[in-house]
C-alpha cells in the first residue's frame, strides 16, 4: 500500500517504516498515526517480514513530537480520544507485536517522537540525537505513553525531572540513563539497527515473540509476568522450531528456523 506520510522499504526480511514530513519535522498529525496504524498491521502480519526498523526522514528529526498544529480547540474528550486512540492504535501495538521492532533515532526525537521510541523494543541513537518529553512547556502533558514508558526505561526520579522540567538530555546522557540501548555515528545508525536486527533475525521467531510477551508482562501491572513467563515457555515446546534448535544443537550445526 503506498502513504503518503511514510515511506516504507524492505531489506531482505527487514521493514524499515520511515516518517517522511520533513518539513514538519517529521511531526505526528492523525494521518500519519493512521498509517503508521496501517503499514505496522501489515508488517505484522506479512510472513515475509521478520522485523521492524523504525526511523525519519532527513538527518534532524526522527520526530519531533505530535503534531502540535492539531491541538487547537480541542477539549477535555477530545484530548481523552486522542490519548487513546494513539496509544491502542499504534504505541501499545508495536510494543505487543510479534516481531521486534528497533527505533532508529536520527535526531530530535522530542514528546510524541521520543513516545514512539520508547514503544519500540530496542533504540539505537545516532551522537547528535536530542531527546525529550516537553510537554508540560505547551500546558500539556505526554499522552502516548511516556509517563509509563520512561519511567520504566529511566526509573522514576529521572523521568519525574526530565518530564517537569521539559529538558532535552543528549544522545551520551540518554544512554547512561538507559533510555537508548546504543549510541553511533549518523553514518552508522541503520548499520548498526541492521546488525541487531538480523542477530535476533537468526534466532527463532515464535521463541523471540514469547520472549517479548513475557518481559512486556513485567510491566504490567495487574498481569503476572511469572505465569506468562511460564506459558510462554511452554508454548516453545509446541513449536517445530525447537526441535530444529535442538537437533541443530546435538549434531553441531547451525540451526535453520522456519517459525513454526
Ligand atoms: N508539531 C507541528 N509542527 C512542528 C512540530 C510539532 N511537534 N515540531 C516542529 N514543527 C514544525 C515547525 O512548526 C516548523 O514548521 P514551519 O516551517 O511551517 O514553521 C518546522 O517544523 C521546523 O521546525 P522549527 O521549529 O522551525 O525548527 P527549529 O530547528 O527551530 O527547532 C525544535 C526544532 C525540534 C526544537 C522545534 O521544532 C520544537 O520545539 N518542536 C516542538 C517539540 C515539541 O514540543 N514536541 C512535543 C509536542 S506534544
Amino acid at each position: 500500500m503506498a502513504f503518503e506520510n511514510l515511506l516504507i522499504e524492505n531489506k531482505k526480511r527487514i521493514q524499515y517504516i520511515i516518517i517522511n514530513r520533513e518539513s514538519k519535522l517529521n511531526a505526528l498529525n492523525k494521518a500519519t498515526l493512521a498509517e503508521l496504524h496501517t503499514a505496522l498491521y501489515e508488517a505484522f502480519q506479512n510472513p515475509e517480514v521478520g522485523g521492524i526498523i523504525i526511523t525519519g526522514v532527513g538527518q534532524k528529526a526522527f520526530v519531533a513530537g505530535a503534531d502540535i498544529a492539531e491541538f487547537v480547540g480541542v477539549d477535555a474528550d477530545g484530548g481523552r480520544d486522542i490519548a487513546r486512540q494513539g496509544q491502542t492504535t499504534v504505541f501499545d501495538m508495536i510494543e505487543n507485536g510479534n516481531k521486534p521492532v528497533i527505533a532508529a533515532i536520527n535526531g530530535f526525537a522530542l514528546g510524541g517522537g521520543l513516545e514512539l521510541a520508547m514503544a519500540c523494543h530496542i533504540r539505537v541513537a545516532t551522537d547528535h540525537a536530542k531527546m525529550g518529553l516537553p510537554e508540560v512547556g505547551l500546558g500539556l502533558m505526554p499522552g502516548y505513553g511516556g509517563t509509563q514508558r520512561l519511567s520504566w526505561l529511566i526509573g522514576k526520579g529521572r523521568a519525574m525531572e526530565l518530564i517537569m522540567t521539559a529538558d532535552m538530555i543528549g544522545a551520551a546522557e540518554a544512554h547512561r540513563y538507559g533510555l537508548v540501548n546504543h549510541v553511533v555515528a549518523q553514518d552508522q545508525l541503520l548499520d548498526k539497527a541492521e546488525e541487531i536486527l538480523n542477530k535476533i533475525l537468526s534466532k527463532a521467531p515464535l521463541a523471540v515473540a514469547s520472549a517479548i510477551t513475557a518481559i512486556n508482562a513485567a510491566f504490567h501491572p495487574g498481569e503476572n509476568g511469572f505465569e506468562t513467563e511460564i506459558n510462554e515457555f511452554s508454548k516453545c515446546f509446541g513449536t517445530k522450531d525447537i526441535k530444529e534448535g535442538i537437533s541443530a544443537f546435538l549434531q553441531k550445526r547451525k540451526p535453520e528456523f522456519k517459525g513454526e
